[in-house]
């Protein structure tokens, strides 16, 4: 199918060029051509971290930091490089301020448990915005019915954009840390995180950042951010699932208590008494996941290559486009309409039920996501049942939203 933009328009879709790198993108789905619109969700994965992964376990696979073995000493060193990649990629300080975890959700529950055990007490309050999605939202609701803390919410407006003015109101003196997300796993707004640190830190509050789908939309500095933390998942991010990250600065981390406990994360053990390794490794307890972190910063490295601000470029164009065809659909409503939009359409076909939409596409070969997306709150702002969600990446093409454009016509006349 010829997309309706103009050929000088199509010479944007060089970016998607790289479309085959990802062999999954080939097959077909119900006898079509897959059209994956679920990104947001999880992306799929270049050839080369696949073939990273195999690397791994054809050639070096040994458990890290212990063996006194050759492939010990060398499994321990790409995940000590792949460490420190990551300290580039977020541009931290220092490689010992990156934890990896099992991903976003794991990193947001380890400062929510190790930095509310030492900094948060009975009166505190905790300062989330309505627009988290659920992981960063219950650990902190768990920590504050723990401790007797309160959970303040930061609300957004009709258009999904968070309401700043609020934020100084909500800001007292009990006030420990603020937890937002970069970008809205629901409505694509992405979030004035430098501002919004500005202003926290006026106040001595430090900010937790949900990276989960702000990470991919272009280059993350932490130190020019200036955020206390940040978490994101490699799956979100072109690499493995079961490996994510927490970056930390120093000054927290050394004071938080760990997690997670067993091996590595121990200097010594006695039945008396344990005390504990250094930074990064007290709060990494057990076997790490050195595959998924090898093979994360092979992700990174490659979106690297393409170039991330080429890609969210091109994912802005990709958003216009499907934004501009989507509002040609007399009847459908798009929820989330930021200045600072990430390439994530949520919407609702008239009176159709978001599932009986998914479903429909599902059947035409377009994989999209349906429900509250993991963010109740959200949903009920808007006062509805759920929405559809398109989330995009770099290698889908302006062919494939003339799909879902089409397909959605064809919904709407099947549902009268
Ligand atoms: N958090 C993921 C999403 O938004 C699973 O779909």
């Amino acid at each position: 199918m010829v997309s309706r933009r103009n050929k000088e328009q199509q010479k944007t879709n060089s970016i998607s060029d790289y479309r085959s790198d990802f062999p999954i993108l080939t097959r077909e789905v119900y006898g079509q051509p897959l059209v994956y619109f679920d990104n947001g969700a999880t992306t799929q994965k270049p050839r080369c971290v696949l073939e990273t992964i195999q690397r791994f376990y054809n050639e070096i696979n040994a458990n890290i930091h212990r063996g006194v073995h050759k492939l010990s000493d060398e499994s321990t060193l790409e995940y000590e490089n792949a460490r420190e990649v990551v300290r580039g990629f977020l541009n931290a300080r220092k490689s010992s301020e990156i934890i990896f975890t099992s991903g976003a959700t794991a990193s947001l529950n380890l400062v929510a448990f190790s930095f509310g055990e030492v900094f948060v007490s009975q009166g505190d309050e905790v300062l989330v915005t309505e627009m988290e999605h659920h992981s960063n939202i219950v650990p902190w609701q768990l920590l504050c019915e723990r401790k007797g803390a309160k959970l303040k919410v930061l609300p957004f407006d009709e258009n999904g954009e968070l309401i700043l003015d609020e934020l100084p109101k909500l800001l007292t003196p009990k006030t420990r840390i603020v937890a937002v997300t970069h970008v809205s796993n629901t409505l694509g707004t992405v979030n004035p995180i430098a501002e919004i640190v500005r202003i926290a830190h006026s106040q001595n509050v430090p900010v937790l950042v949900d990276g989960a789908q702000g990470v991919k939309h272009g280059i993350v500095d932490v130190q020019q951010l200036d955020v206390d933390f940040y978490a994101f998942s490699g799956h979100k991010i072109y690499g493995p699932t079961g490996i994510g990250v927490l970056y930390g600065k120093e000054e927290w981390l050394d004071r938080m208590v760990p997690w997670q406990s067993g091996g590595d994360m121990i200097a010594t053990v006695t039945f008396a008494k344990t005390t504990f390794n250094e930074l990064p490794f007290k709060f990494e307890a057990g076997t790490a996941n050195y595959i998924g972190a090898v093979g994360l910063v092979t992700a990174l490295t490659y979106y690297s290559r393409i170039g991330i601000e080429a890609a969210t470029s091109y994912e802005g164009e990709l958003l216009q486009y499907a934004i501009e065809r989507l509002s040609e659909i007399d009847g459908l409503t798009i929820y989330g309409n930021a200045r600072e939009k990430a390439a994530i359409i949520s919407f609702l076909l008239k009176d159709i039920h978001p599932y009986d939409t998914g479903m429909v596409l599902d059947k035409m070969g377009i994989a999209v996501r349906t429900g509250n997306h993991c963010t109740q709150p959200v949903i009920d702002h808007f006062g509805i049942d759920g929405t559809v969600r398109a989330s995009l990446a770099f290698y889908n093409t302006f062919e494939e939203i003339d799909r879902l454009y089409d397909a959605l016509v064809k919904i709407k006349a099947m549902f009268g």
